[in-house]
C-alpha cells in the first residue's frame, strides 16, 4: 500500500478503494496528527531510547495517560507500545496458575496469548453467551484464587457487541475482575466515542484500548485504578522490558484524542454512522448493531479468497480473514467502514457484494 489515505491507497501503483483498515475515523492521515508528531520529534527526539522505567519516560507519555484516563472516567491509565502488549500485561501480571480466566470463545489472539502466558486455568463460553459464562463461573470459580471475566466489547472479526451489562453483573456476583478490550469501539461508539462500557454504564476493573485503530496512531493502554496502574507498572513484563512508545507517537495519539473529544470527532462519528446504516440498508441487514465491522462469512478459506479476488477485480480491497484469525470453517470477508468513505463508495461496495457468487 502507498499513500496517506487508508481508504484510497494505491496498491501496486493503481488506486483502490479499501475496506480493510481499522482507521474508523480517518485520523491516520489527519494533518493534526502529523503536525503533533513533527513538533514532538523536534522537541523530544524520535525513539524513546529506553524503557519507561529506565530513561524513556517523556512528558508526551504522561500527558496521553492523563488524557486517556480522563476520557474514560478512570483514575489512571498506563501506556504500552501496542494493544497486544497491554493485553499481555493485564493478564500475566494479575493471573497465575491458581486463577481462573473465563473468556469469550471469540476473544482476540492477544487475550488468548495472555492467558497462555499467565498459566491460569481458562474456560471458554460460546460467543456472547452470558448464561454459559455464568455456568462456568459457578462451576469453576469457587476453586480459584482469583477469577477474571474477559471479553472484547465490539468484536473485531464478528462486529457484534458483548452483553456488557450482564457480564458486569456476573463479575460482581462471582467476585471476578472484569477485563474488557475496547480496541475496536473506543473513539467510535458510545457517548462521545467513549466506548461501549460507558454506553452500558459499567466500569470494568481493567479497560484496555489501542491507539492503532480509531486513534489513527499506534500504542495501547490499560485504564484502571491508580493502585492497579502501579502494580502493572511494576509487574507488567511487556511494560517493563520494552522500549517506550516513541514520544511523537504518543503526541500524535494525544492530538487524535483532542479530535475525538471535539466537534470534529462528533462529525466523523456521525458520518461513519450514516455510512454504517447505508450499508445495512444496502445489504438488507436489519436489527444489526451500529457497528463499522461487517463480517461476510463464507466458510471455506477458498471461498473467502475467491470473493476477495472478485472484489479486487472491481477496484475494491477487502482482505479475506482465515483461520487462525477466525475459527475453522468460518473464513470471511471483513468489511470495515471509515468516516472517510463516501455514500458513493458504500453504494459501489454494496453493488459489488451483491454481484459475488456467494452474495450475502
Ligand atoms: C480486539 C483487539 N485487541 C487488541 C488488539 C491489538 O492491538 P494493537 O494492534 O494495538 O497491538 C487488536 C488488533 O490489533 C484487536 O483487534
Amino acid at each position: 500500500m502507498t499513500g496517506a489515505s487508508r481508504v484510497r491507497p494505491h496498491l501496486a501503483d493503481a488506486p483502490i478503494l479499501s475496506f480493510s483498515s481499522n482507521d474508523y475515523l480517518g485520523l491516520a492521515c489527519h494533518p493534526a496528527l502529523a503536525a503533533a508528531a513533527a513538533f514532538s520529534a523536534a522537541r523530544s527526539g524520535f525513539g524513546a531510547g529506553a524503557a519507561r522505567l529506565v530513561s524513556g519516560d517523556h512528558a508526551e507519555h504522561r500527558d496521553l495517560e492523563a488524557g486517556l484516563a480522563h476520557f474514560l472516567g478512570y483514575p489512571a491509565a498506563l501506556l504500552f507500545p501496542s494493544g497486544y502488549q497491554a493485553n499481555l500485561a493485564a493478564l500475566t501480571a494479575l493471573a497465575g496458575p491458581q486463577d481462573l480466566i473465563v473468556s469469550d470463545r471469540a476473544n482476540h489472539a492477544s487475550l488468548l496469548d495472555a492467558w497462555r502466558l499467565s498459566r491460569a486455568k481458562a474456560v471458554f463460553y460460546p460467543h456472547c453467551n452470558a448464561t454459559r459464562a455464568a455456568d462456568l463461573l459457578a462451576k469453576y470459580g469457587p476453586k480459584a484464587r482469583r477469577r477474571f471475566l474477559v471479553t472484547e466489547s465490539l468484536f473485531s472479526m464478528d462486529g457484534d457487541v458483548a452483553p456488557l451489562a450482564e457480564l458486569a453483573d456476573l463479575a460482581a456476583h462471582h467476585q471476578a475482575s472484569l477485563v474488557v478490550d475496547e480496541a475496536h469501539a473506543l473513539g467510535v461508539l458510545g457517548p462521545d466515542g467513549r466506548g461501549l462500557c460507558q454506553a452500558a454504564q459499567i466500569q470494568p476493573d481493567l479497560l484496555i484500548g489501542t491507539l492503532g485503530k480509531a486513534f489513527g496512531a499506534a500504542g495501547g493502554f490499560i485504564a484502571s485504578s491508580a493502585q492497579l496502574r502501579n502494580y502493572l507498572l511494576n509487574r507488567g513484563r511487556t511494560f517493563i522490558f520494552t522500549t517506550a512508545q516513541p514520544p511523537p507517537l504518543a503526541a500524535a495519539a494525544f492530538a487524535a484524542l483532542a479530535l475525538i473529544t471535539g466537534p470534529e470527532g462528533q462529525a466523523r462519528r456521525l458520518a461513519l454512522l450514516t455510512r454504517i446504516r447505508q450499508l445495512n440498508r444496502g445489504l438488507g441487514l436489519h436489527d444489526r448493531p451500529d457497528s463499522p465491522i461487517f463480517p461476510i462469512i463464507l466458510g471455506e478459506d477458498a471461498r473467502a479468497l475467491a470473493a476477495s479476488a472478485a472484489l479486487r477485480d472491481q477496484g475494491i480491497f477487502a482482505q479475506p480473514i482465515r483461520p487462525p484469525a477466525v475459527r475453522e470453517g468460518t473464513a470471511r470477508l471483513r468489511i470495515a467502514l471509515s468516516a472517510l468513505h463516501t455514500p458513493e463508495d458504500i453504494d459501489a461496495l454494496a453493488a459489488a457484494l451483491t454481484r459475488l457468487p456467494d452474495a450475502p
